[in-house]
């Protein structure tokens, strides 16, 4: 089951309809969660009088169940209203999910502010893979985007990338982002830099050559660039359906929830970023 979060904003309809694509291409049913917050109101519940915020949750689902309806008919999708904080609800709805989406902003915030806290919060606590989608129209570009080191968390984000390439008969980029991080006048570092960018080549390209194995069908671009992994990615999704990254890389302490890498491109991406955990 895909499940996607919604607050009634612009960018959680964009998370909608590429949730619903997805359960598509995947062949899953579809789960609309909307997380009725009553903390910033102080609302107590009367049972009198209607609820307001329940209605208002009620009108949001049945919003996104129109557009699922609408855009992909033969989707299964169901509802769930659930009271909470949204952060929390959505952490909770990810443990019996394959795959959680939400927009990059929603309702609260302010202009300018390019990730809102629940997207942050799940992307960084979800054990299920956490798509987030930024609002807008783009074209479609045939191109999904993955980013590979030569660390073992990134597998599970390639074999995701390369599910992904083969449902959308899409290319897959993988883009290697390696730079050595020494002051520029350290010239006389003692180590061959060439020698290490080239050990570099070889462990990514052998974790690639194992995922094309399994899928021969997937067309494969390699991209060694010179740059930090953030703006090598970032790049890379102006022209991309979708930027896979591992939640952690080689470096990130294990402690922290999202890897400096995941971080920046959920910030600055282009295109919808999935994060993969391992
Ligand atoms: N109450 C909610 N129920 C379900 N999903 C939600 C809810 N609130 C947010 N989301 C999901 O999270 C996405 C990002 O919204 P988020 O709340 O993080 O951003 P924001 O409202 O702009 O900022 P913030 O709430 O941090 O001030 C939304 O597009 C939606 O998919
Ligand atoms: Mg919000």
């Amino acid at each position: 089951m895909i499940i996607v979060g919604v607050d009634g904003s612009v960018t959680a309809r964009a998370a909608v309809e590429w949730a619903a694509n997805d359960a598509f291409r995947m062949r899953l049913p579809l789960r609309i969660v909307h997380a009725v917050d009553r903390t910033p109101y102080q609302i107590s519940k009367y049972p009198e009088r209607p609820d307001a915020l329940l209605l208002e949750g009620a009108r949001v689902l049945r919003e996104a169940v129109a557009l699922v309806h609408e855009r992909r008919p033969t989707v299964e999708v169901t509802t769930r209203q659930v009271e909470g904080t949204p952060a929390t609800v959505l952490q909770e709805q990810a443990e019996e999910a394959a795959e959680i989406v939400v927009g990059s902003r929603g309702l609260g915030g302010f202009a300018g502010m390019l990730l809102g806290s629940v997207s942050i919060h799940v992307a960084g606590h979800a054990r299920c893979p956490v798509v987030v989608v930024p609002g807008g129209r783009r074209p479609v570009y045939g191109e999904v985007v993955v980013g590979v080191d030569d660390s073992p968390e990134c597998e599970p984000a390639l074999a995701y990338a390369f599910e992904q390439a083969a449902l959308r008969g899409a290319t897959l980029r993988a883009v290697h982002a390696w730079q050595l991080m020494v002051p520029a006048f350290a010239m006389d570092a003692p180590y061959d830099v060439e020698e290490l960018r080239a050990t570099q080549h070889e462990v990514v390209g052998a974790k690639l050559a194992a995922a094309r194995a399994r899928y021969p069908q997937v067309t494969v671009v390699e991209n060694d660039a010179s740059a930090t992994p953030v703006d090598a990615l970032v790049e890379a999704s102006g022209q991309a359906d979708l930027l896979v990254v591992g939640s952690h890389g080689r470096g990130a302490l294990g402690s922290v929830l999202l890897g400096s890498v995941s971080r920046g491109v959920l910030h600055h991406a282009h295109c919808p970023v999935a994060v993969v955990r391992a």
